[in-house]
């Protein structure tokens, strides 16, 4: 056993989920008139609601005391210090600096990043604006009607979230293409005028294969409309490797700076959210800064009672390593929130999908749980039967927006809130016989009910809330990872992948591989090529 799972609250919630098991999570709630409260928080428009989870107090108590353990507290005051938190990679983790001014003197290695923050800073809204007001033109002087983002994760995900999830009616339209795939960038270039349309290449190496092909289709599309080195006009680059981008053909001006110590899952707050700004102008990025701001505050003021990212991270914790709940399901029932599962499998498996601690023994306990999920109320037409009805233990968020009494608005929250409270209640044999329903059916149609679910709630969808609920994760994973003993800062387990697809795409116009590749590999290629050769 490690030292976690020998410590006494690892074992104490090991004993403590046996008798867990055997109370319904509605006699937790009958029992306690004070559960409903203690276990609801707000802060920047966000409440979560973790009542209807299988926390008991004697688990309550032990998670926080795992927490201690692990020293979250610590850990959070080294990150939000600038240390070197991504320990495998000896690097700080500063995004927050971005979005909470008065922890940008921290020093990184030595640097005052204020003054970087705040040019980078000043270089977005600059831009933005120049391009929103028609300041800053393409290379026919018309003015600029569509941006096209190009990246890929951490370089796409949080601006296309933010740019779907607060879309107005800008003066400029954003698109989005993030894989390698051409119908994903025939599709956006469909309606596009290249005379109009100004294109960021978003990559913090400048070496993701996705975005380079990307980024030159896109390039040469320009090429092929603009009078003779016009294509200069409609490029800006936001990199962490400058001069990869200027030699790409990006002017040094339009070159905005991604520092190595904000990840690409954390950097939505940095030039990467130059989309955001550049839709929603400077007034809708800075409320996303604030709202995110909020958060942080709160992060490092709470009470460890109160804190929602705490929270969040422990019920995760208990139901993931203690009660076998080994999906979590993020059902957002706001369309404008559609993309935000997929943001938070980035957010969460990208980070805490680890199995070694920081000082690279393999653990003994579970980490990241796989993390799905899909708007509602559409999810309730896909996976629902599964969370009613299935064999498996899973944990779900329920995010629902206040709507202000707008009738759709009240059907989606409607909607969430039912969802909620089936999976606690259930259908009992009792409730179908006094239905009339027949005994032979009963077996079908019962629900066992005692599912968990975490009902959060936005008051509002804007780009505040949006940064608030953004930041709440960003400190619930890096919360797990702590406990965990683990880094959410690096990414190893993805270049193994990427360099065996180099190494295969000239494998299948040969349809040969050298001896690394495994049969099974070089039969599919021969396979692949052996079809080429037919159609
Ligand atoms: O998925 C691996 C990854 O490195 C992510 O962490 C990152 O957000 C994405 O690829 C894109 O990387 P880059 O911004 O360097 O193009």
């Amino acid at each position: 056993m490690s030292t976690v799972t020998n410590s006494s609250p690892w074992q104490r919630l090991v004993a403590e989920a046996e008798a867990a098991r055997a109370v319904p999570i509605a006699e937790l709630l009958a029992r306690d008139e004070q559960r409903v409260e203690r276990l609801t928080g707000s802060v920047g428009g966000i409440t979560v609601d973790a009542s209807k989870t299988r926390l008991t107090p004697a688990a309550e108590t032990a998670l926080h005391d795992l927490a201690v353990e692990a020293d979250v507290a610590g850990w959070r005051e080294r990150m939000f210090a600038g240390e070197a938190v991504n320990t495998s990679e000896g690097r700080a983790a500063l995004h927050a600096a971005l979005r909470t001014p008065e922890i940008a003197t921290a020093r990184v290695a030595g640097e005052a990043v204020g003054s970087r923050v705040r040019a980078t800073y000043d270089a977005v809204i600059g831009l933005a604006e120049a391009v929103r007001t028609g300041e800053l033109r393409g290379a026919t002087g018309a003015a600029f009607t569509d941006v096209v983002n190009i990246g890929i994760g951490g370089s796409d995900l949080g601006p296309r979230l933010a740019c779907e999830a607060l879309a107005g009616d800008a003066p400029l339209r954003m698109h989005f293409i993030a894989n390698i795939d051409p119908h994903a960038r025939q599709a956006v270039l469909a309606d596009l005028d290249p005379t109009r349309t100004l294109v960021i290449v978003a990559s913090k190496t400048f070496t993701t294969l996705e975005t380079l092909a990307n980024a030159r289709a896109l390039r040469q599309w320009l090429a092929a409309a603009l009078p003779a080195n016009g294509v200069g006009r409609h490029l800006v680059a936001v990199t962490g490797a400058g001069e990869r981008a200027a030699a790409f053909g990006v002017a040094s001006e339009r070159i905005l700076d991604l520092p190595d110590w904000v990840g690409g899952r954390y950097s939505v707050w940095s030039a990467v959210g130059l989309p955001v700004a550049m839709a929603g102008g400077g007034a809708v990025f800075d409320e996303l800064l604030a709202g995110a701001a909020e958060m942080d505050r709160h992060f490092r003021q709470a009470d460890p009672a109160v804190s929602l990212p705490l929270r969040l991270a422990l019920v995760g914790i208990w139901h993931g390593n203690f009660l076998g709940a080994r999906s979590h399901v993020v059902v957002p029932y706001s369309e404008r929130l559609a993309r935000l599962p997929e943001y938070l499998q980035q957010l969460e498996l990208e980070s805490n999908g680890k199995s070694v601690d920081r000082d690279g023994e393999p653990l003994d306990y579970a980490t990241a749980p796989a993390l799905w999920g899909t708007v509602g109320t559409t999810a309730q037409h896909a996976f629902f039967q599964w969370l009613h009805q299935g064999t498996e233990a899973a944990t779900c968020d329920l995010i629902a927006v206040l709507g202000g009494g707008e009738p759709d608005a009240d059907v989606l929250a409607a909607n969430c809130l039912a969802q909620a409270a089936a999976l606690m209640a259930g259908v009992s044999e009792r409730e179908l016989e006094q239905a009339g329903v027949p005994p032979a059916e009963r077996a079908f149609r019962r629900l066992p009910g005692d599912r968990p679910s975490t009902v959060i709630l936005l008051d509002r969808l804007d780009a505040r809330t949006l940064g608030a609920l953004v930041a709440l994760y960003e400190h619930k994973v890096f919360c797990q990872a702590v406990i965990w003993r683990i880094n959410p800062f690096d990414q190893w387990g993805v270049e193994r992948g990427k360099a065996l697809a180099r190494v295969l795409v000239p494998a299948l116009s040969t349809g040969e591989a050298d001896g690394d590749v495994d049969p099974s590999t070089v039969a599919l290629l021969r396979r692949y090529r052996a079809a080429g050769r037919e159609t």
